[in-house]
């Protein structure tokens, strides 16, 4: 006997979709069954895992978006209704970030990560829920550890991050009696295109990894794996929670 997660009938919206964490979880999703709308800003980057997942036998459209632009938002989303259908299981896994001293941080960059972060991700989310609510759905959000425990140079984006804590748990109060679940995956570092000026910044994956209990830092699997948990019939109790995913770096 086996315990098998199996998510055909599920549309998936995965922001970010197109590099790292969120390739990851897209392709994790579509190998689970779910058709997934794969969103990115970058088009190339979101036509690049669309493909490899159709390739692969699964079913998955490309979704040019900027997360920080509303009409964006609803053009992808349009689009996603057009070819997939009724969103299940949104993934809010977008973010900017840079990383510098606070003393040293412009208008422009609070402008752009809490943009993208929050309010992007409350874009995203607005959109969405109505979807999410008719098909008693799943919302998981990309958290960040910053957010938990706060990170040097990285000010601006652990508060938006700790901001998406808060709006994990509230919508899950709100929409708990409609039968979704809105859970957070909080990774520790990991190893992706977009976390690599961070690693270097810190002295590298090896250096980092003796900081880990479990000895390494993240690959983009181990945050997607803990993402199909929250997507899947297992999680069946589980709300407004954010599951730290960092080898054991962060123990809230
Ligand atoms: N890598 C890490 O160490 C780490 C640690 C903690 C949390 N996270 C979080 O994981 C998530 C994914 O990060 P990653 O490391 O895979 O980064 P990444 O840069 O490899 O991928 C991020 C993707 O998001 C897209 N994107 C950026 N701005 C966007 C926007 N405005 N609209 C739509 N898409 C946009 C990028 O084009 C890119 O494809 C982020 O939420 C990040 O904060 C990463």
């Amino acid at each position: 006997m086996s315990i098998a997660i199996d998510l055909s009938g599920d549309v998936a919206l995965v922001t970010g979709g197109g590099s790292g964490i969120g390739e990851a979880i897209a392709t994790t999703l579509a190998r689970a069954g779910a058709a997934v709308g794969v969103a990115d800003l970058s088009q190339e980057s979101a036509a690049r895992v669309a493909k490899a997942i159709c390739d692969s036998g699964g079913k998955s459209v490309p979704l040019q978006m900027d997360i920080a632009d509303p009409t964006s938002v609803e053009a992808a989303i349009a689009k996603l209704h057009a070819e997939l259908g009724t969103i299940s299981i949104l993934v809010n896994n977008a973010a900017a970030w840079v990383v510098k001293e606070f003393k040293d941080t412009t208008p422009a960059d609070v402008e752009r990560v809490i943009g993208v972060t929050l309010v992007g991700t409350i874009n995203v989310t607005r959109a969405a829920l109505p979807d999410v609510v008719e098909r008693r759905g799943r919302i998981i959000n990309t958290i960040s550890d910053s957010g938990r425990t706060g990170e040097r140079f990285m000010s601006v984006y652990a508060a938006a991050k700790a901001g998406l804590i808060g709006l994990t748990k509230s919508i899950a109060k709100e929409v708990g009696g409609q039968g979704v679940m809105v859970n957070g995956v909080s990774p520790g570092t990991t190893s992706t295109p977009g976390g690599s000026g961070f690693i270097e910044a810190a002295g590298g994956a090896e250096k980092l990894a003796r900081a880990y209990p479990l000895g390494r830092i993240g690959e983009p699997q181990d945050i997607a794996n803990a993402v199909l948990f929250f997507s899947s019939p297992l999680c069946s109790w589980i709300t407004g929670q954010v599951l730290s995913v960092s080898g054991g770096f962060t123990m809230v």
